[in-house]
């Protein structure tokens, strides 16, 4: 995820603004830049680390200047996509984080008057725009340009000749820092917490003018007062957001990461061209492989593609996917990996090329090996995940997988249109889950006295029972099992009493009654019962001994706020028990090895 600096003061401004940027280097990013105000305006980027580019920058002379790490979406990692971006004249350099929805037309609009663009990204309409609205007065010009903007955005702007930064925000966050004659703009905390401790957060629609002594703050054109924050995190605790551990942070970035996953692929991504091209050749099933929480993201894939594609989709642990024939003549070959560096997948790719099967990828890092190989890539925007649990990247890419779905459905235009506004909706109904925490607290705080747990669920919410059970042995150390809630009967009865609870997830679906009938049969055998279920589900709430409430949703979409609670359940459970939840015993965020 992109990182912003911003710097006015005294001092030279661009050893502070690298020391700044190597500071939000834990966020991830693939290429970064400043630029510095002093004699005009001086910029230097490249898509290389902020260590490379300290290396062979040249002085940059100035004490205002701005700096940005970026993390591509719009336009590949390169030099010339890489923030700051200057307008015609070279004298306004803007910084960016966010997706401007309508840049497209922003862009044709000011070739047609003339202006000239260096690179792909939506990010540099915006210094053009404040050139063209520029008429003496800087602040003016940005309150026009973010007037004609649509979409998210946290900028900070520096004008040659300006002895002020211009910053502003919307639905990204943004902080100003104040120091001793010396004032900051940035991304998050870390970023400035080597300088300063004093910081304002500024607000959705703030307007902030920052000047070396002066920070005057407006929105809709009046001066309003920020409070100011003293810091008391250390650098550490602060690349957590002020959450104790990087899991909860990720769990609580979900409304955000569906929301940019969203917007990513439902309006400024380019048709899938080579998914286009593959379905006029024939294509007949599908293929997806991945492991561990990826592998749940393809089963919950599979349901959904059904459902919509109607093809036949089978889903492969990519591990074991060398022992099976391989019978994939016209199968189209996905494969799911959050690092991209998986080993087991990597080998899986290999051997599907081996075999002639072209391969699309969804993955989370760009420039991963997965990339690299695959004949396609399709990016989750989810962000770096630094908790060895993956929470955040799962839901990125079920939104990939609905967007895919729907891309190729073959449901009518009424369905469709139903499922974009529930999927619209999804980002505040995950919000509910996460503002629900104390209810799962309670929950939690009884499960951790156990050994053992068993999940279950039915149809699309099966491998949300499995991805629930899988979150919570890996960070809590209680043995637990996902089953497809009909299969219990089948074995795992024999294991069922009073020192065994069971987690059921219930959907408003065609499983429903059925999920009912397991229940009962659960209590009759004396374990202890918790329910996750949709809000107003009155049958559940007297046969339950816990019930987790989510917001109601399409049955296709439960997964995505069913799981958000199991996750937040596995959370809070470790933490009861006292476990080292963001990097569990032997285990490693990427698993290079077979
Ligand atoms: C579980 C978890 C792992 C990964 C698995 C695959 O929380 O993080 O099960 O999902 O190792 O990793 P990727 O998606 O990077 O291929």
């Amino acid at each position: 995820m992109c990182g912003i600096i911003g710097y006015i003061g005294d001092k030279q401004a661009q050893p502070i603004l690298f020391s700044c940027l190597k500071r939000v280097e834990y966020r991830g990013y693939d290429s970064c830049g400043i630029a510095v105000s002093g004699d005009g305006i001086k910029v230097y980027k490249d898509a290389v680390r902020v260590e490379a580019l300290v290396k062979v920058a040249p002085q940059l002379s100035g004490t205002a200047g701005i700096g940005h790490t970026r993390w591509a979406t719009c336009g590949e990692p390169s030099q010339l996509n890489a923030h700051p971006h200057l307008d015609c004249s070279g004298n306004i350099a803007v910084v960016h984080n966010g997706v401007i929805n309508n840049f497209q037309s922003l862009k044709q609009q000011l070739i047609g008057e003339g202006h000239q663009f260096t690179s792909e990204t939506d990010t540099e309409v915006i210094p053009h725009l404040i050139e063209k609205y520029y008429d003496g007065n800087l602040e003016e010009a940005v309150v026009a340009t973010l007037r004609v903007m649509d979409g998210s955005y946290a900028i900070v702007v520096v004008m040659a000749g300006e002895s002020k930064l211009i910053a502003a925000r919307k639905e990204s966050p943004l902080i100003i820092g104040i120091g001793d004659r010396e004032s900051f703009i940035a991304s998050d905390v870390p970023a400035i917490l080597d300088y300063t401790d004093r910081v304002i957060y500024l607000e959705d629609g703030d307007i902030g003018v920052v000047s070396r002594d002066n920070v005057r703050i407006s929105r809709d054109g009046v001066e309003i007062d920020r409070e100011e924050h003293k810091i008391l995190w250390n650098v550490a605790e602060a690349q957590k957001g002020g959450y104790d551990h990087f899991m909860l942070k990720e769990i609580h970035e979900q409304p955000r990461v569906i929301r940019d996953t969203l917007v990513e692929y439902t309006q400024t991504a380019e048709p899938v061209a080579d998914l286009e091209r593959m379905r006029d050749e024939g294509i007949e099933s599908m293929l997806i492989l991945a492991c561990g929480t990826s592998y749940h993201a393809a089963l919950v894939g599979k349901y959904i593609i059904e459902e919509l594609v109607r093809i036949p989709v089978r889903v492969e642990i990519a591990s074991e996917f060398s022992y099976y024939g391989q019978t994939l003549a016209r199968t189209l070959a996905i494969v799911i990996t959050q690092s991209g560096e998986t080993a087991d997948t990597l080998k899986a790719i290999k051997r599907l090329r081996e075999v002639g099967c072209r391969v699309a990828a969804i993955t989370n890092v760009v420039d991963s090996s997965t990339s690299r190989i695959a004949d396609q890539t399709i990016y989750t925007k989810a962000g770096p995940e630094i908790s060895v649990a993956a929470t955040k990247s799962f839901s990125a890419q079920l939104m990939v997988l609905y967007w895919l779905a729907m891309g190729y459905s073959k449901a009518d235009a009424r369905r469709l249109a139903s499922m974009l506004l529930e999927l619209r909706q999804l980002p505040s109904k995950v919000q509910r889950v996460l503002d629900s925490g104390d209810m799962i607290l309670q929950c939690a705080r009884y499960l951790a006295k156990f050994e053992n747990v068993f999940f279950v669920g039915r149809g699309i919410n099966f491998p949300v029972a499995l991805e629930g059970a899988l979150k919570l042995k890996e960070i809590s150390y209680i043995h637990a099992e996902g089953y497809a809630a009909g299969e219990l009967k089948h074995g795992p009865f024999a294991l069922l009493d009073e020192n065994t609870p069971v987690i059921a997830i219930v959907a408003q679906d065609s499983t429903y009654q059925a999920m009912l009938t397991n229940i009962k049969e659960v209590k009759a055998r004396k374990s202890p019962l918790m329910v996750l279920a949709g809000e107003g589900d009155e049958a559940i709430r007297e046969l339950a001994d816990f019930v987790i409430t989510v917001p109601r949703v399409d049955a296709l979409f439960s997964p995505v706020v069913n799981v958000v609670a199991l996750q937040l359940l596995a959370y809070y459970t470790a933490r009861e028990r006292g476990c080292p939840i963001d990097f569990p015993r032997n285990l490693a965020k990427s698993v290079t090895v077979e």
